[in-house]
């Protein structure tokens, strides 16, 4: 199975969704899972699209008094089969902790939903480090059922930058050993940062990623479209 994930981040108004919505391809194309992640007010509007609907994010904490959030079982209830944790712009922009996001990961298990965990370094030379960090704060001694990874360099995420294919085959090795390490499993490794429907072309090469993570590009159906061939 290969995985195209789509991540609208803070975009689409009402009515740009809704023309989202009657533009996205109609096919479904064998083992090639394609999923939305739109901003959470847009949940609803795409409940009745033929694709599976993702969210962004979830709380680390469980219903309550904790205005703004939004919990597992609120998204379970809309029928979410997919959460992104561990985004680097909700590490960035919103402190998120590898405690907190350990706890998201123990809240959408609850629920059954799959987490999708963003990890990637800051730089280059801190790459292993910071992976093998962000991988074992979040997972060590967890119970996991179903995990995705997303590795996304941060540099790499809206910049055009992108890493040499063998670079990234490399990470994605140490991923699989770290993770082998601490769940005893292995789980789908996605890569993310700046795909786009030209960039996919050489990315999808790479041998042992299941698929992509994809911000800016997402939201031009046009794109889709042609990323969703490539990957065919
Ligand atoms: P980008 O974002 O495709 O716009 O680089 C990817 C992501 O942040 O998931």
């Amino acid at each position: 199975m290969k995985y195209l994930f789509l991540n609208h981040k803070m975009n689409l108004s009402k009515n740009e969704i809704i023309t989202y919505k009657n533009n996205f391809p109609q096919e479904t194309i064998e083992d090639l899972e394609v999923a939305i992640f739109p901003s959470a007010i847009n949940i609803e509007i795409l409940s009745d699209c033929k694709v599976p609907v993702g969210s962004q994010n979830v709380s680390n904490f469980e219903k309550g008094s904790y205005t703004g959030e939004i919990d597992a079982e609120q998204l379970a209830s809309y029928n979410i089969k997919y959460s992104l944790v561990g985004h680097s712009e909700r590490r960035k922009y919103f402190q998120e902790t590898n405690l907190e996001i350990r706890d998201k990961i123990k809240r959408l298990q609850e629920k059954n939903i799959i987490p999708v965990l963003c990890i990637g370094e800051e730089n280059k030379e801190m790459r292993e480090e910071t992976l093998k960090k962000q991988l074992h704060e979040t997972l060590n001694n967890l119970e996991i059922k179903n995990l995705i990874i997303a590795y996304e360099p941060v540099y790499s995420i809206g910049t055009g930058v992108l890493l040499k294919n063998e670079e990234i085959e490399e990470a994605i090795r140490f991923i699989k050993k770290v993770i082998q390490e601490e769940c005893q499993k292995s789980f789908p490794i996605l890569y993310g940062g700046s795909v786009d429907e030209k960039s996919i072309y050489t990315l999808n090469k790479i041998s042992n990623i299941e698929g992509f993570l994809v911000g800016k590009a997402s939201l031009n159906i046009k794109k889709v479209k042609e990323m969703m061939e490539i990957m065919k």
